[in-house]
């Protein structure tokens, strides 16, 4: 949600915010912006909307420093214009700052001390740069000073980068709520929202807690507290291969991640398995299995991977679970069991919501576990415990291989807890081979691509609607499944409970609505079976994809045999593929839905 670049000290300052806003690109792209100084007292602010494609295309030759800032956006306050986009900057044009976050009160520090400025944007963003500028100039503070200033007054979540023309030698930093990494190179230095940005210029990194501001030069880094305290911390060296961030032969992000579920579910049994030994760190295995509840706590994707963890910990691991949407739970906190924990899932790790729950409950003093894909990033930093998801960079908007990961890294949690409390349904699980299997099964949905290619095609094509139903962990699933659909085909899709249909939405079914039903629960599938031909008699075109357990002659698609609770892992991909081909029919940017944001660091 915004993302956000700086260098000091490199003659292709251009260049490399551009490849690194390029690389951000999935944290918002409706419009972006530059600003390079080159020491020599000459200045560029380049801004446009759209993509950093159309960026780059306003940027000339000319545009050359050695110290610069840039922004990728997702509007929050104000619509997408140029006027709009980050760089912001101060009336008298000596002040410029990129910000990702939400400034909660900007209008009042508007009316407070700058009812005289006359604003160009209806950004929070451009408050703050006018705020460092009202304290520099009117009151006459140094730029550091004047900057701690604005800071100590500003609420809400940031992460901010300013450079001071009079100064530029320098980027002024500071981070409270919002994703923000010091990149060390060599004579030079950059921030960035995401490793994944700099990986060009830097493997080593500095992680800036809240609260800090950090003085960064092309040969320093200065970090302190917001009153003045000196901060040391070590680098810490990011393993990822660029190859991890490009799409290689493919034209999408997401058909690659789509197709490299198999490679993840492997990676996942050969990391937590060593021979049968669950490789987990044992001291927060006893804690999460010596609680008498777990709260699952989790957004979007994350969240329905998490309503498949409840049957998996339930069943496994013998304890009750309660899943809930981390902007809700915050909120309205329900009343706690004596001895909670409580278990993040997040692919980015950096999710605002979930993020102001696991706050409360670090303040309350409960133990927490966040599953994540990405590793230091502020869930993993600030839970008791992490568990990596593993399934490499994701860099499609709308998650794939997080959610299967998910669900495989949740397996492993739930087993070693009931191997440890003793759980016969654990012990008899052989998850490893269970993994296998599923790797093996999702390569065979994935080789047929032209069957989802043209199921997509026969049931979708000019549809406003769709329906996903199923029963249990079926149930689940379809959440998964619809929100595929709608996320990236813009088509309205819901998933319900196959047997809630019938009270109030199967008035929604008429001649070819597309429905299309999961059978993989063995308790439900009668049921279900039921449901379908109460649609079908109302006309709707169905879909069953069924496990071939369960399967019936005529039914379209066949999920290979896997264990009924971790089976969303491979009947969820059929589900992507049609999303993906639907969007892909209606000439949609599928690795970039409209609207949306692939980390969502504002609540
Ligand atoms: C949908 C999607 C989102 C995310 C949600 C939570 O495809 O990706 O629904 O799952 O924004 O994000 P994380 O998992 O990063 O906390």
């Amino acid at each position: 949600m915004c993302g956000i670049v700086g260098v000091v000290g490199n003659d292709n300052t251009t260049k490399i915010l551009l490849n690194g806003l390029e690389k951000l690109e999935y944290r918002g792209y409706d419009s972006a912006g530059i600003y390079v100084n080159n020491e020599k007292g000459k200045d560029f602010l380049v801004k446009e909307t759209g993509k950093i494609s159309d960026l780059e295309k306003e940027v000339s030759d000319d545009v050359l420093g050695d110290i610069g800032i840039g922004h990728t956006r997702w509007a929050t306050h104000g619509e997408p214009s140029v006027a709009n986009a980050h760089p912001h900057y101060s009336s008298d044009n000596r002040f410029y700052l990129v910000h990702n976050g939400v400034i909660t009160n900007y209008a009042d520090l508007k009316a407070k001390y700058l009812s005289d400025v006359t604003f160009v944007s209806q950004t929070d963003t451009e408050v703050a740069v006018q705020l460092v500028d009202y304290f520099a100039v009117k009151d006459g503070m140094e730029t550091e000073a004047a900057f701690r200033k604005a800071l100590s007054l500003i609420e809400g979540s940031y992460a901010f980068a300013m450079i001071d023309k009079e100064e530029p030698d320098r980027i002024f930093v500071a981070k409270n709520k919002s994703p923000l990494l010091i990149g060390l190179g060599k004579g030079f230095n950059v921030i960035c929202s995401d490793a994944f940005a700099m990986l060009d210029s830097t493997h080593d990194f500095v992680e800036i807690h809240d609260g800090e501001v950090v003085i960064l030069k092309k040969d320093s880094v200065n970090i302190s507290t917001l009153d003045g305290k000196k901060v040391t911390r070590d680098s810490y060296r990011v393993e990822l291969d660029a190859s991890d961030i490009s799409k290689g032969t493919y034209d999408t992000f997401m058909l690659k991640e789509i197709d490299e579920q198999p490679a993840v579910m492997r990676k996942i049994s050969s990391h937590y398995f060593d021979g049968k030994k669950i490789n987990v760190d044992q001291k927060m295995l006893k804690d999460v299995a010596d609680a008498d509840r777990l709260y699952i706590v989790a957004a979007g994707t994350s969240y329905h991977a998490a309503l498949v963890g409840k049957d998996i910990f339930e069943n496994l691991a013998d304890v009750p679970v309660d899943v809930e949407l981390a902007s809700e739970f915050g909120y309205h906190m329900p009343k706690l069991s004596k001895k909670p924990f409580f278990i993040f899932l997040s692919q980015s790790g950096e999710t605002a919501d979930s993020r102001q729950v696991l706050v409360k409950v670090n303040e309350l003093g409960f133990h927490s576990l966040t599953m994540t894909n990405v590793p230091n990033s502020t869930l993993s930093r600030e839970a008791t415990y992490t568990m990596e998801l593993l399934a490499g960079p994701e860099i499609a908007v709308a998650s794939t291989k997080a959610y299967t990961a998910n669900i495989a890294v949740e397996a492993v949690l739930a087993k070693a807890m009931g191997e440890l409390k003793g759980v016969k349904a654990a012990k008899d699980l052989d998850l490893q081979g269970q993994l296998a299997l599923a790797a093996n099964a999702i390569q065979t949905i994935v080789d047929e691509k032209d069957k989802f290619n043209k199921i997509a095609d026969d049931y979708l094509t000019g549809k406003n609607d769709a329906f996903y139903i199923g029963r249990g962990i079926d149930y689940a699933l379809s959440l998964e499944a619809a929100l595929k659909l709608k996320e990236i085909s813009y088509i309205h899709s819901e998933g319900f409970a196959a047997g809630e249909l019938k009270h109030g939405t199967i008035s929604l079914i008429e001649k070819d609505t597309p429905v299309f039903a999961y059978i993989n629960d063995g308790i439900g599938a009668a049921h279900t079976r039921g449901n379908i031909q109460e649609v079908t008699a109302r006309g709707a075109h169905v879909l069953v994809i069924a496990s071939k357990k369960y399967a019936e002659k005529g039914d379209q698609v066949i999920i290979p045999e896997i264990n009924e609770m971790i089976s969303p892992i491979v009947s969820v991909v059929p589900a992507q593929l049609i999303a993906y081909y639907a969007s892909l029919a209606r000439g949609n940017n599928v690795d970039q839905p409209r609207n949306l944001a692939k980390s969502v660091t504002v609540e």
